[in-house]
Order: C-alpha cells, then structure tokens, then sequence
C-alpha cells in the first residue's frame, strides 16, 4: 500500500520546534496527518547533503559507484548511527511524540532564505505557517523580527504557490494584530474586523505586534492576487505546557510571574489568555471545515494583570505570585470570539491553562 495512502493527509507545519508548532504536530500526528516539519537546524546531515558531500569527496573517482556506494552503504549506516539521537536535543521533544517516526519529517528552511521552503511544501496538501520570531528585537528590530515575520511569510506563500498540491494555507497571526489601537469604543469588543494601528505599533516601538500586522496584511494581499485559500488564526497569549525543553519568550515570562517576577506581566496591562492545546486545536478546525474563511481570533478570557494576579495568587498560594503590578494607562478592551465559537469551538477556562501550565513546569522541576 502506498504510504500515504495511510494517512489523512499531509501538512506542512513551519517552525516546527517552536512552542506552539510543536503542540500543533503532536495535534495533527494524533488526528492522523503526516506532517512535514520545517526547523532552522535539523541537526543532522539530509540524504541531499549527504549526496552532496560524497560527490565532493569522489572518492573512486565515478560519480555513479560514489551514489551507489552512498545509497547502499554510506546512507544506511548512517541512519543507523543516527536514528536513536535523531537530530540534536532541540527537536527531541518531536521526535518522542506519538506517531512521529512513522508519521513526521522534518526538513530545514529558513525564512530570510528565498525559495528555502519549496522542498518542505512541495506535495503538501495544507501548510501551517506559524515560525516568525517572537523574541523582543535587541538592536535592530528590521533584521531581527520585521524582515523574518513579513519577507519570511510572503517567501512561505510563494513556495505555497509554486506547489499545486497545496489547497489551503493557515497563517498564525496574533491578537497582537487587532488590539493595539486606541481609537475604539472600548464598550464594544473587538473582532476580526479590527486591526492595530501600524502608526501607533512603530511610535511605540512595539515591534512584535508590527511585525504581526505587517505580515498578515502582506499575507491577505499575496493571497487576493493569487487566489489562494488563506485563513488566519490570531491567538491571545498561549498558556499551557511547553513540549520543547528551552521555554520560548512567553513561556519563560509565565514561569517568571510565577516565580515573582512582576515587570513583564506589568507590561501587558490588560491581556486575552488562550490554552495552548485550544490553539493547536483551533488550527486544524479552520484547515479542515471548508467553510471556515478570513480571521479567526482566538482567545478564552481577557484579564487586567491585577485580575490575573489576584486568581492565580488564590488558586496557588505556594507560589510567589505578585499581589498587584503597576497602574497603565491603556484602553480597556474586551475580544470578540463568536466567529470560531459559531463553528462549534469551546474554548477552555483559566483556570485549566494555568492548572496545565504549572503542572508541567512542576514536572520539568521549574517551579515548587
Ligand atoms: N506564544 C504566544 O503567546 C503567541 C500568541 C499569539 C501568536 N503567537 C504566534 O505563534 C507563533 C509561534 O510562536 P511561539 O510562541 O511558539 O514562539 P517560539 O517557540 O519562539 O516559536 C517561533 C518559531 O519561529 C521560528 N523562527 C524564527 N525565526 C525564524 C527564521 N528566520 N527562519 C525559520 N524559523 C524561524 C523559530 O525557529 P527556531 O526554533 O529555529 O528559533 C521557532 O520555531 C508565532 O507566529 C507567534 O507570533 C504566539
């Protein structure tokens, strides 16, 4: 039986180390798909870089003896060696899931490289564009997150559009991409319709949320003028267990509030939550439901950091949760998440995202 016969289907998930990427391949592995996994550094030599080398080496001096000699001696002895430690203890965590030796790949791309992403989609059917950089710029926010978030999703899309197989495209966007406005009715919540204010996001120097802005715009105008089938899912702050074994910037500022840290969350003022396996889940509903189309945003419950404190610090008196953060004068604002839950979504409370939260970093011995 032809392999892929066995499987749903095949998707294309990009970043696929990251925090939310990897939930969203542990989901898809578990609903059936086989996923084809993009990562800055597989870690180990691929058959075409393999091939590659042993050309360069020509060691008996024809070409086809080399491949042949590649084929049946060098490659299987080195996938032996390298089966076990598969890749490096990055992208371990993926290769333990249920289902990803049989059902995973995983295939190296990067965003700023142009046409990098044309051998992992190549055959696909949907793709789950969900890398962009989510760490605060150092020195140089063009470089280090505008130019990977906006060139790198329009450098996905064109290898979508160079692939005829792909049907749609999932783009992870962010309610970073609809909240930071202030020229709203704040009794009035926001939905899809809304988006942040470039003008503001460059005046404050929110990178992070230009970045998002910018991208999804740049994806919606790729996918009008190419007729692609394009839904963006826009989550709040992703809460839950982190798969990966560095935590990402989001993840680490979580595990800091809940070791007393209180500068980060002071920042957020007021914030929508989201659990991270909702996310994941939500995803994949608008890939396979033909009549999801446009935005999705996605988001359980939105709390003013002083709100936050006050629940975590009762439903976890161990912990050295902050009492109260600084005062800042941002506009109150309420999300409006009627669109996904019309397609029958439920999402989950905060009280089970942090509950799932803190006890994986109690597993991982992060918190006490
Ligand atoms: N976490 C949240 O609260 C949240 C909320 C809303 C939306 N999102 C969105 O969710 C997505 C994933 O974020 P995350 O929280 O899971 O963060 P993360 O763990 O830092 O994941 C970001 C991913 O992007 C990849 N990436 C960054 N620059 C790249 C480049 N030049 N080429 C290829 N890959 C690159 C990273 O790859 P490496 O591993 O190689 O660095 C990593 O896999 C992002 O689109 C983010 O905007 C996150």
């Amino acid at each position: 039986m032809d392999k892929k016969a066995s499987f749903k289907s095949t998707v294309c998930v990009t970043g696929a180390s990251g925090y939310l990427a990897s939930w969203l391949v542990k989901r898809l592995l578990l609903s059936g798909y086989q996923v084809i996994g993009t990562v800055r550094d597989p870690g180990s030599l691929s058959f075409l870089e393999l091939i590659i080398f042993t050309c360069q080496l020509n060691y008996t001096k024809s070409l086809l003896i080399d491949l042949f000699f590649l084929s049946y001696v060098l490659w299987p002895i080195f996938r032996s060696m390298t089966d076990e430690t598969d890749n490096h203890e990055k992208l371990k965590h993926l290769w333990q899931l249920q289902g990803a030796k049989e059902a995973l790949q995983l295939v190296k791309a990067d965003l700023m490289v142009d046409g990098s992403f044309d051998d992992a989609i190549m055959g696909c059917d949907g793709v789950f564009h969900v890398a962009s950089p989510v760490l605060g710029p150092k020195s140089n926010p063009k470089a280090e997150i505008l130019d990977p978030a906006i060139k790198g999703t329009l450098n996905v899309l064109k290898s979508c559009k160079r692939s005829s197989s792909v049907k749609r495209v999932i783009l992870t966007s962010s309610s970073a991409a609809v909240r930071v406005r202030e020229d709203f009715e704040t009794n009035v919540p926001l939905n899809e319709s809304s988006w942040s204010s470039v003008e503001l996001c460059q005046r404050l120097q929110i990178w992070y949320a230009l970045s998002k802005v910018e991208a999804e715009k740049a994806a919606w105008e790729f996918a009008k003028e190419n007729a692609m089938d394009l839904v963006t899912v826009l989550p709040s702050f992703v809460i839950g267990p982190s798969l990966p074994q560095d935590l990402c910037s989001t993840a680490s500022d979580v595990l800091g509030l809940l070791k007393g840290e209180s500068e980060k969350f002071s920042w957020h003022g007021r914030m929508g939550y989201v659990h991270i396996d909702d996310v994941a889940l939500c995803h994949i509903l608008v890939y396979e439901e033909p009549s999801a189309q446009g935005r999705y945003l996605c988001s359980s419950v939105v709390l003013d950091n002083n709100e936050l404190a006050s629940l975590l610090g009762e439903r976890y008196p161990s912990l050295p949760i902050p009492k109260r953060f600084m005062h800042l004068d941002r506009p109150y604002y309420k999300l409006d998440t009627s669109k996904l839950e019309s397609l029958g979504f439920k999402f989950r409370g905060v009280e089970e995202m942090f509950d799932d939260c803190i006890e994986s970093l109690k597993e991982q011995g992060r918190v006490f």
